[in-house]
This record gives C-alpha cells, sequence and structure tokens, in this order.
C-alpha cells in the first residue's frame, strides 16, 4: 500500500515517472510561509467553533510556527515523494507533533488550501511591486523637473513633429506607470478574497465560520460560490495582464532610451555600471539593460497566453491543470519586480544632452505648425495657412536652411500678412512656452504637472 496521504485506496505506489511529473513541490515550495499562515488561521477557526479543542490547537500552531522557522532558516527537507507543499507540511507537522497533526485538514482540501494560499502570495507580491513601481514613477517625476527646460524634438512617425520638453516626455512615461498602479490596486481587491472554506468543491459539513478566517488573513470578503472559488483563476490572469502593460510600457522606454542612446541621436547617455561592453568591438558601450527589458516582454505576454490557455478548457471545479498556474504567476512575479526595480535605480542616472536635443528639434521644421497658427491669427484661414507654410517649408527645404533662416522679405512672399514678429513664434523656446494649458508642454506646465503627479504619488 501507498505511504501517501491519499494512500487508502490504493494497492501500489506511483510510477517513478509519474510521480515525477505530477510534483510541485519543486516550485510550490515558495508558497510554504503563505501555506503555513492560512493553516494556522483555519486550525484556529477550528477551535473557536469546536472542533478542535484550545490545547489541541495550541500544539497545531506552534508546531506549524516550529516548520515556518526551519523553512525560512532553509532548514527544511522537502521530499518530492509528498507532491506539493501543503502535503510536505502537513506530514512533517505529524512527524513533529504526532497523531493530532493529522486533524489540521479536517474540513478542508487542497483545492481551497492552495487557491488561498496563491491569493495570499499575490496580495504581498502586488504590494512589493507597487512599491516599486512608485518608486520608478518619483524618479520619472525628478528627471521630469530637472529637464522642465530642455527642448526636444517631439515625433510623429518617427519624423519630427513638433518641439516638445524632454520633462514633458519623462511625464507621459510616468502616466503609464500612474494607470498601472491603479489598475494593480483594483485587482488587487479581486485577489483579496476567501476561497478557503470551499474544501473540495462543495463545502463542508463541519460547522465553519468563514467570515473569521478572511479576518483572520486579512481578506476583505469570503468567496460566494464554492465551485467558483476552487476554480477561479481570474485574478492572476488579471494579475498577469496588469504585468504585461507595465512590461509594455517599460519596453517602449526601452526602445527610446535604446534610439536616443545611439550616436545617430545623442539624446542621452547611461553609466558605465548599466551599460556592457562588445567581445570584438573594443569602442562598443550598449545599452543592454533597456534591451533586456525589452526582450522580458516576450516572456509576461507569453505566460498571460499560457493562463488564458489554461483555463479555457477547464470544466468546473478544480482540476490538476491548474498546478500549471504557479510558475507563471512566479514568474512573472519575479521578472516585473527585477525590471521595474533596474529602471527605478538607473533613470536618475540618465544623462541628458540638451544640445543634442536641441539639434534635433531645429532640424526637422518643427516650428512649422507655429507659423501656420501665427497667419491664423493674422486672419488666414487655417486650411490656407497650412499651404503656405507647407510652400515655405519646400524653399527652406531647397535653400537648405530652416524657416527662421529665410529674410523677411522672402517670407513676405508667401504671405503679406507676416511681419518681423513672426521670428518669435519660429523659435523653439517660443514653440514650447505658447502650448501653455493643462497637459501642454510648455515649460511651466511641465512644473506644475510634476507638482501634480508628485501630489498623487504622495497619497
Ligand atoms: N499542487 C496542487 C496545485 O497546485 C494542489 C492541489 C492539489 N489538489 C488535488 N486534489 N490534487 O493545484
Amino acid at each position: 500500500d501507498s505511504h501517501q496521504t491519499w494512500g487508502g485506496r490504493f494497492s501500489e505506489g506511483p510510477d517513478a515517472r509519474v510521480a515525477a511529473f505530477t510534483e510541485s513541490v519543486s516550485f510550490d515550495a515558495r508558497l510554504a510561509a503563505h501555506d503555513i499562515r492560512g493553516s494556522i488561521a483555519h486550525a484556529r477557526m477550528l477551535s473557536a467553533v469546536g472542533v478542535l479543542t484550545p490545547d489541541e490547537f495550541g500544539q497545531i500552531e506552534a508546531g506549524l510556527a516550529a516548520i515556518g522557522e526551519r523553512i525560512a532558516g532553509g532548514d527544511f527537507a522537502w521530499d518530492p515523494a509528498l507532491e506539493d507543499v501543503h502535503m510536505n507540511i502537513e506530514s512533517r507537522l505529524t512527524d513533529d507533533i504526532g497523531a493530532l497533526g493529522k486533524k489540521l485538514h479536517t474540513a478542508r482540501s487542497r483545492n481551497d488550501q492552495v487557491a488561498t494560499d496563491i491569493r495570499l502570495w499575490l496580495r504581498d507580491a502586488i504590494d512589493a511591486l507597487l512599491g516599486e513601481v512608485r518608486r520608478l514613477r518619483g524618479a520619472l517625476i525628478d528627471v521630469a523637473e530637472r529637464e522642465a527646460d530642455t527642448i526636444m524634438p517631439g515625433f510623429t512617425h518617427m519624423q519630427v513633429a513638433q518641439p516638445v520638453t524632454f520633462g514633458h516626455h519623462m511625464l507621459a512615461w510616468q502616466a503609464m506607470l500612474a494607470r498601472d498602479s491603479e489598475r494593480l490596486g483594483e485587482l488587487r481587491a479581486r485577489v483579496n478574497r476567501l476561497p478557503l472554506g470551499a474544501a473540495a468543491l462543495a463545502g463542508t459539513t463541519f460547522p465553519i465560520d468563514r467570515e473569521m478566517v478572511a479576518r483572520e488573513l486579512g481578506f476583505d470578503s469570503v468567496i460566494d460560490n464554492s465551485l467558483d472559488a476552487v476554480s477561479d483563476r481570474d485574478f492572476a490572469i488579471e494579475f498577469v495582464s496588469a504585468a504585461s502593460l507595465i512590461m509594455t510600457h517599460l519596453s517602449r522606454y526601452s526602445e527610446e532610451l535604446v534610439l536616443w542612446m545611439s550616436p545617430a541621436f545623442g539624446f542621452v547617455d547611461l553609466p558605465d555600471r548599466y551599460c556592457t561592453g562588445s567581445s570584438i568591438m573594443p569602442q562598443k558601450k550598449n545599452p543592454d539593460v533597456a534591451e533586456i527589458v525589452r526582450g522580458k516582454t516576450a516572456r509576461v505576454n507569453g505566460h498571460l497566453v499560457a493562463l488564458l490557455t489554461l483555463m479555457k478548457g477547464q470544466p468546473l471545479a478544480y482540476n490538476r491543470d491548474n498546478q500549471e498556474d504557479k510558475e507563471p504567476i512566479f514568474d512573472t512575479v519575479d521578472t516585473l519586480l527585477n525590471c521595474v526595480a533596474l529602471y527605478a535605480d538607473m533613470m536618475p542616472h540618465v544623462t541628458v544632452h540638451a544640445d543634442a536635443c536641441r539639434d534635433a528639434a531645429r532640424k526637422g521644421f518643427s516650428t512649422a505648425t507655429d507659423l501656420a497658427d501665427y497667419l491664423v491669427r493674422k486672419g488666414v484661414a487655417f486650411r490656407d495657412a497650412h499651404e503656405i507654410v507647407g510652400k515655405s517649408v519646400q524653399h527652406a527645404i531647397a535653400a537648405g536652411c530652416d524657416l527662421a533662416d529665410l529674410d523677411l522679405a522672402t517670407l513676405k512672399g508667401f504671405s503679406t500678412v507676416i511681419e518681423d514678429d513672426v521670428y518669435d513664434v519660429l523659435t523653439l523656446e517660443g514653440s514650447v512656452a505658447a502650448r501653455n494649458h493643462i497637459g501642454g508642454t510648455a515649460p511651466d506646465q511641465v512644473r506644475a504637472a510634476v507638482a501634480r503627479s508628485r501630489a498623487r504619488l504622495a497619497d
């Protein structure tokens, strides 16, 4: 007969390859601290409703706490023959405190146990991630303030479009992460609900107090339907989806940093300690952190697809397929914490080359829209103004100069309403300063947006 906890009805233990194939302790041992926390709450409730005596609860609690300490200290031998983290801890408890340990699993199943453990684990992971995202947002806001007056080209289609300030660009990055923080907060509320009490799928015949367990574990509420409680993994899919969006944002930052650091742009430089070299080209300094972050986005997107696919064919209620949710969830959290922390460390040390940024903005006729707006203010219809400026740009391209280099007589040849004051709007500083409204790129607006963003970050 089998030595498994469930071995009663079996006449032989699992085939070696089956045991190796079905075990999960090699990766779900990460849930140990949360598993113990859940078990103590469960046992405390069992004693409150009279299923365990207070003395029995005391022994179980002390036994579990001692196991928790041993695990934290790296002094615990995980046995793959015991399948998973839950069975490893439970059978050690029985070894340690005797037959009483076998009472812990009363009114519970591994199905509601594991669902509870992941939710507890993920809640902590979300809180850690929120902290790192906040740190990165703070760093971006600081760079925005420092570079509020730095002019760079804004692009559409990667063609020079209109001048913007570097600070404004940093606040656009920050705005993406502000939404990410919001999203994490919203989905955290759906993670933070208690499955325990659903038992295997239908509930239990014991007079359990689920509200008490929820309070004990810091859950906001109890999951209503026992079938749903053990089989729902929406919360994990939502989390990995939000994580994919965060990675998508970091990947876009990465793409821009890689371009900006290319000597063809030369907008920014990163400290040597955030770059690596080439094994053949001695001159190279490569922005590998940004590139690897861009690359890591692929695996997180992969985890999202993995979880969606994992769920799509599952009938109610629990199926062992769900064991496959753990590695994608763990790896998503590990990847995100790493990438966001690295960016939060690195961003304050990005050097901005204001001259190169300004030169690039000067090159692409980036103030052409300002000239059109100027003509409109002098009574020309916008579509006519557009045409007039287009002709002026065509002329400047042929002459190999910038709009601001054309003399007044030449400009008047395109429209008689043009006067000497036109040169004010053709400057880069005039162009950015004129976009002076909420959400605009004017340095004063950037400073106001920095203040608002800091205030939002603080609460
Ligand atoms: N290791 C399993 C999982 O990750 C725990 C639940 C197993 N339940 C069961 N009835 N075999 O989902």
